[in-house]
């Protein structure tokens, strides 16, 4: 399919009324404020502060000071006509150390950035947690204890009893695959373990907290709140007819999709999963009726989608992975051009994606939580950052979204990664993918052509297809 097959004689792409635009962030990646108003360390204060664990020894402890500049943030989001916010609490601000007794500090500011962006009519959608796990917690064992699990159920009680009458959307985890597999499986991310065993360990004791959370959610939230899970599910398409690139497909989609989708939404791991990481571990981790509580109904999946995946089976690799149980699964690089990341831009896999999810996962609501790319974005002489590459991108991906939501998929709304240029995780400042540029040194935001043209396309609740 070329982009052609979206034009419909170079006339507008209506969205329709209602749908979403928003922007998305979290709250380690933009804050600072590392140790303000009684904050604790989470893990990613920790790694980052490990020598050779992000590029460049870049650490979250300024990032883009949204947590005093968030005034002046939201004002842009208002300026640019966003319809929501997607944003995460710091777990460690609101507990820094993970249990016990709250830090009134740290809710009073999501308190005031939650009225903040309801005054200027934002609605605020909520993530509980995206990555930054308390430190205190990961010495305890971390995502490998069970233990945590518990722990995230009373945090999100905490948050969900003060804000509960102001969010009307709350995400449990963010991309729970990135905290389990890269966290504890190829160690690329906080805390940096590489033990496919914990990994997988990992990986169920985030869906236990997700269905212990999304429970205590339900009880201390009002009637009309919806509740759901952000995960970045992946567009994984055999890199040839072949029987192996079958295979190969087949097994990764399982540890990278259907490990998460079929405890949340079929109730209970799939069968080929649990067989092909059999050597890795028993299992044992999973006790009686833990699936039942992972399947607490959701009202809404988010899906994060930035690239597809192409494999085929090749020679079995060594060493860490993010993958257990393939290690003989190989990523076959796609022709055509790529982002700042080296990512595929191919829109193509987000219309595989969300009719797969529409076919196999019927009748759950969807959201695009994050979508977006990185360039080397600069600011000219004149002031403008041209970013053309990041227009493109958006307005093939948000082609798809109308073509999805055509085709009868029920998909609410399209979230923009990233608000502000940020602190990208292991790639430190290094990656911006930010519609707005931030300057580090001195703070400044400059909307980039694509701020300017997104506004637009909100205005217009469309696409114009030249
Ligand atoms: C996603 C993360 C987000 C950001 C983008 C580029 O995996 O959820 O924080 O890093 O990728």
């Amino acid at each position: 399919m070329s982009t052609q097959e979206y034009s419909v004689n170079g006339s507008r792409l209506s969205f329709p009324a209602g749908f979403v635009w928003g922007a998305a962030t979290a709250a380690y990646q933009i804050e600072g404020g590392a140790t303000a108003d009684g904050r604790g360390p989470s893990i990613w204060d920790t790694f980052s502060h490990t020598p050779g664990k992000v590029v460049g020894g870049d650490t979250g402890d300024v990032a883009v000071d949204h947590y005093r500049q968030f005034r002046t943030d939201i004002a842009l989001m208002a300026e640019l006509g966003l319809s929501a916010y997607r944003f995460s609490v710091s777990w460690p601000r609101i507990q820094p150390g993970g249990r016990g007794p709250v830090n009134a500090a740290g809710l009073d500011y999501y308190e005031r950035l939650v009225d903040e962006l309801l005054r200027h009519g934002i609605m605020p959608v909520l993530t509980l947690y995206h990555w930054d796990l308390p430190q205190e917690l990961e010495d305890a064992g971390g995502w490998g204890e069970r233990d945590t699990a518990a722990r995230f159920a009373e945090f999100a009680s905490v948050v969900g009893t003060r804000l509960g009458d102001r969010v009307p959307l709350w995400t449990t985890l963010n991309e729970p695959w990135c905290s389990a597999f890269l966290g504890y499986g190829s160690g690329e991310h906080a805390p940096g373990h590489t033990d496919p065993a914990l990994s997988l360990r990992a990986a169920h004791h985030l869906l236990l907290a997700h269905g212990l959370g999304v429970a205590a959610l339900r009880s201390v939230l009002p009637a009309g709140a919806e509740v759901s899970i952000t995960l970045n599910l992946h567009a994984i398409m055999p890199a040839s007819p072949s029987p192996s690139a079958a295979e190969a497909a087949r097994r990764l989609d399982g540890v990278a999709n259907r490990i998460f989708l079929d405890p949340l939404l079929r109730g209970g791991y799939p069968f080929d999963v649990v067989r092909d990481t059999g050597s890795l571990t028993d299992w044992s981790f999973v006790r009686a009726g833990d699936e039942a509580v992972i399947g607490e109904p959701i009202d809404l999946l988010g899906v994060n989608y930035y690239a597809p995946t192409l494999v085929d089976l090749g020679e079995p690799r060594s060493g860490p992975t993010a993958w257990p149980g393939c290690d003989d699964v190989v990523f076959v690089r796609q022709p055509g051009p790529a982002t700042a990341m080296g990512w595929t831009i191919d829109a193509r896999g987000l219309r595989t994606l969300l009719l797969r999810l529409h076919e196999d996962y019927p009748g759950l609501p969807l959201m695009i939580t994050e979508n977006g790319a990185a360039f080397d974005d600069r600011v000219q002489a004149d002031g403008a950052v041209r970013d053309p590459e990041r227009i493109a991108y958006l307005r093939d991906h948000l082609a798809v979204v109308h073509e999805s939501i055509e085709a009868g998929i029920d998909l609410r709304g399209y979230f923009v990664w990233s608000l502000l240029d940020n602190f990208e995780w292991a790639f430190g400042y290094t990656k911006r993918f930010g519609i707005v540029h931030v300057d580090y040194a001195t703070q400044r935001r400059v909307l980039k052509d694509s701020a300017h043209w997104y506004r637009a396309v909100i205005r217009a609740n469309g696409i114009d297809w030249a």
